[in-house]
């Protein structure tokens, strides 16, 4: 097999980048926005010893499941993968990644165990943030959009269903400033140029914007222009335009400093009733309608009665703890990002909760300080961890403390799997497991576990 070679393929199953995957002979096929069930022809690409990437170029014979993709980017946009998908068949590839992990690890041996995905209301509008990177193009042009499949090769963004109806807008009249004042793009090969990426984030229910834009510097030329610009397109709703210092030579987006350009350096989200305050470098969930489904879930597996101490682990600017206090006796939430700790603590105090302590550091360091040097144990633990899942030392301190209840947050079915096979080695077990769609058109899942202890 060589390149520009033209082979016809079965597509079996999608890969963990969303890929069609088909065999031949001994080498895996990866074709982008290809579907299960279905018959390609394919342009090879690039080959490998055991893998090639190939482009689809006919579709032979169609799944039912297949449909018109709604985003003119399809076949370039890395984001979406699965959007030519019914999002019945979405729901129903997601479950059987579960499945796939969760059985991989010998943590369940029957498919049943894992219910239907709860899936999302809303499929269009619903992604509460966007990064785009910002770069010049083989022309000379500044874009900005996002990443091709396996590149960084950006793919200038005309239109995302999936995002909010402003970020087109502000990302042209950001790259307008840029082409006017001749500021430069960030150059991976050469670390040099000063803007990176531009993220664009809005609370739905206060219907506030947020802008911060990622520079390898300390200033952006001619700022209060930009945001007078900023302020009339959008008529004033923006409420926070920053700065984010990276100087990084990597792929990092996030930096660590923001510089506060306008505003008070955050937006409120509101969620059941609670008031969240979110700042730049904060994590928050990026599927608003359905956090407060994830939430809800997760609220039902911890089970409160008034009289328990809980930690939120990984607990972001306090989304889940706070959450969870009105029910809890005591809430002690950890999180390793200085600035979302600041918020969470401000989040307490704005909803008059005084039954949560928020501290920051890393989960694995700090919890088992509180257990073995303080003597503080929890009844109910949440975890919701980055995709790599828990750290090896946090489990042990669970495992030793034996929480009544754990309820994991995962947005990696893999990690779960692992941490999960760990907990059943250590006289835990799964008592349910619950797929949430935060993520449609793409691979990617949230599962809820709840995790108790054998008697
Ligand atoms: C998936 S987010 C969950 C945040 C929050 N529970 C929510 O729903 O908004 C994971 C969070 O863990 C934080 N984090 C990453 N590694 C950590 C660690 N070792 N200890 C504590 N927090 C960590 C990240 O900064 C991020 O805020």
């Amino acid at each position: 097999m060589k390149p520009n070679d033209i082979l016809t393929l079965d597509i079996l199953f999608v890969g963990d980048d969303g890929d069609g995957i088909a065999t031949l002979g001994t080498k895996t096929i990866y074709v982008a926005n290809a579907l299960p069930g279905e018959r390609v022809r394919a342009v090879v690409v690039d080959v490998a010893k055991t893998y090639a990437h190939a482009v689809m170029v006919a579709i032979l014979r169609c799944t039912r499941s297949s449909r018109t993709p709604f985003c003119p980017h399809c076949k370039d946009c890395g984001g979406c993968q699965i959007q030519r998908m019914d999002y019945r068949a979405q729901l129903s590839i997601k479950r059987n990644i579960v499945i796939d992990s969760l059985k991989s690890a010998g943590v369940i041996t029957e498919d049943d165990f894992v219910p239907g995905v709860m899936g999302c209301k809303y499929q269009f509008g619903f992604r509460n943030k966007a990064i785009f990177p910002v770069a010049k193009n083989t022309d000379g042009e500044i874009v900005a959009g996002f990443y091709e499949r396996r590149s960084h090769n950006i793919v200038p963004i005309k239109e995302c269903r999936i995002g909010i109806n402003e970020n087109i807008t502000i990302i042209n009249a950001i790259i307008g400033h840029l082409r006017i004042y001749d500021i430069e793009p960030y150059d991976e090969a050469t670390h040099t140029g000063l803007v990176r990426y531009v993220m664009i984030r809005k609370a739905f229910d206060t219907n506030q914007i947020m802008v911060s834009i990622v520079i390898n510097g300390d200033s952006l030329p001619h700022h209060n222009v930009l945001i007078d610009k900023l302020l009339t397109i959008t008529k004033k709703r923006i409420k926070s335009v920053s700065l984010t210092v990276n100087c990084d030579n990597t792929n990092r987006i996030r930096g660590n400093e923001v510089i506060n350009l306008y505003g008070d350096g955050y937006i409120t989200e509101i969620i059941d009733g609670i008031k969240y305050r979110i700042s730049p470098l904060a994590f928050f969930q990026v599927n608003t309608p359905q956090t407060q489904n994830l939430y809800r879930l997760v609220s039902d597996f911890a089970a409160l009665t008034g009289n328990e101490t809980v930690f939120d682990l990984y607990c972001g600017v306090g989304t889940i703890g706070l959450f969870l206090a009105r029910n809890a006796r005591k809430v002690i939430g950890v999180e390793s990002i200085a600035q979302a700790v600041d918020d969470a603590k401000y989040n307490a105090a704005i909803n008059s909760i005084y039954n949560a302590d928020f501290y920051e550091g890393k989960a694995e360091e700090i919890i088992p300080d509180l257990i073995n040097n303080q003597g503080i144990n929890a009844d109910v633990v949440i975890v919701d961890p980055p995709r790599k899942g828990c750290d090896k030392v946090l489990i042990d301190s669970i495992i030793k403390m034996r929480p009544k209840r754990l309820v994991y947050v995962s947005c990696d079915p893999k990690s779960l799997a692992r941490d999960l096979r760990i907990l059943h080695d250590n006289g835990f077990k799964t008592k349910y497991v619950q797929p949430v769609d935060m993520f449609p058109h793409t691979v990617h899942i949230e599962t809820v576990a709840f995790i108790v202890p054998l008697v």
